[in-house]
């Protein structure tokens, strides 16, 4: 007999992050989901709240919602979101105290249960974080990534359609950097349906939208107060797990484990992917101006100084 193995997708915390990413997921038809969070009841009270959705939503889909790692066993993509958000006044370095320890622990648990995984992290700070479960792991680099891109990108492009009067669907940015105050949109990269925005905004509008897209999860906590922004980073996990289950060549900004690539070494750090069925498939390199060059040089001391505040914090 054989057996039809469905894709299956594991959620590490099952806040808001994890919660909508699930249902995304699931709504999209993409993979059967393990949602897993500490807090007892609620994983399971989640799951079966989707689970009733599905008689509506008429997916194929099926969800489980646990506190074990043991139910996680098998899982194609690992997603972490456990770990606190930032509250208004916080940066995202303020997290590492709080999540470092969280992040391996989650790592480590879930990659002994499914050791083919490839993990995307989504908990803050990310760029650290995402250093933190590769090291806990031990997999090869290319099989763990760090989302943020995908989601600075959705900002910029929203705030450059909305400024222009344009279709967002013809929009389309390139962000390099930290997911923080060092992130590095290339403006001359962003594009209007080819047209770069240089040709169609004036520089003191540009660096007002760039600014804009620098501080949008600021923006939103600020609004918010009680945690940060969830449904456009689901959307953004939910663009990269499609990508990498369906083995479509996507190009996406994603942090990745630079090993020479702009220069830098050591470090996770958002840059152009290529992502397939095996994780990142290619960093793709692109011609920097000296200033751009310098700032993601300077970006990436700034994500190795907080990665190794976060070791002295968890010895991996
Ligand atoms: P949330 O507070 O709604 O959910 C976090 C969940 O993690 C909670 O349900 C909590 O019980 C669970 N948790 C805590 N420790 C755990 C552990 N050891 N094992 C399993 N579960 C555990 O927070 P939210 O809004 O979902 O954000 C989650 C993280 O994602 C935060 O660090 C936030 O800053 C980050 N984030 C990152 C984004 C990005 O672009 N990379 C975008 C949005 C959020
Ligand atoms: C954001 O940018 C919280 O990092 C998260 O919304």
């Amino acid at each position: 007999m054989t057996t039809n193995r469905q894709p299956r997708v594991s959620i590490i915390g099952a806040g808001r992050v994890g919660s909508t990413l699930a249902q995304r997921i699931l709504e999209r038809d993409l993979a059967d989901v393990v949602l897993l969070d500490l807090l007892e009841g609620w994983p399971q009270g989640v799951a079966l709240d989707l689970t009733q959705a599905c008689a509506i939503e008429h997916h194929s889909r099926h969800i489980l919602g646990t506190n074990d790692y043991a139910d996680t066993a098998d899982s194609d993509i690992v997603v972490i979101t456990a770990g606190k958000p930032r509250l208004p006044g916080m940066d995202r370095t303020d997290l590492i105290q709080t999540n470092a320890a969280i992040v391996t622990g989650a790592a480590k648990a879930a990659i002994a249960y499914s050791p083919n995984a490839i993990i995307i992290v989504v908990t803050n700070p990310l760029d650290v974080m995402t250093y933190l479960a590769w090291k806990a792991t031990g997999l090869p680099s290319h099989r763990v990534m760090g989302m943020a891109g995908v989601l600075d990108a959705a900002r910029l492009e929203t705030f450059i359609a909305a400024e222009l009067g344009a279709d967002v669907r013809d929009v389309q940015t390139l962000i390099l950097g930290n997911h923080g105050q060092q992130m590095i949109p290339i403006a001359r990269y962003c594009t209007v349906s080819g047209i770069p925005i240089t040709e169609l905004l004036d520089a003191e509008a540009i660096e007002r939208l760039l600014d804009r897209a620098r501080n949008g999860g600021a923006e939103i906590v600020n609004l918010m107060k009680v945690g940060s922004a969830f449904y456009a980073p689901a959307s953004s996990v939910c663009k990269m797990v499609a990508a990498i289950l369906q083995n479509s060549p996507r190009i996406v900004g994603a942090a990745a484990y630079l090993d020479g690539e702009y220069g830098v070494r050591d470090v996770f750090l958002g840059a152009p992917c290529r992502l397939g069925r095996s994780g990142i498939v290619q960093i793709q390199e692109v011609d920097l101006s000296d200033r751009d060059r310098l700032a993601l040089q300077s970006a990436a001391a700034a994500v190795r100084e907080n990665i190794d505040a976060a070791l002295k914090i968890v010895e991996l």
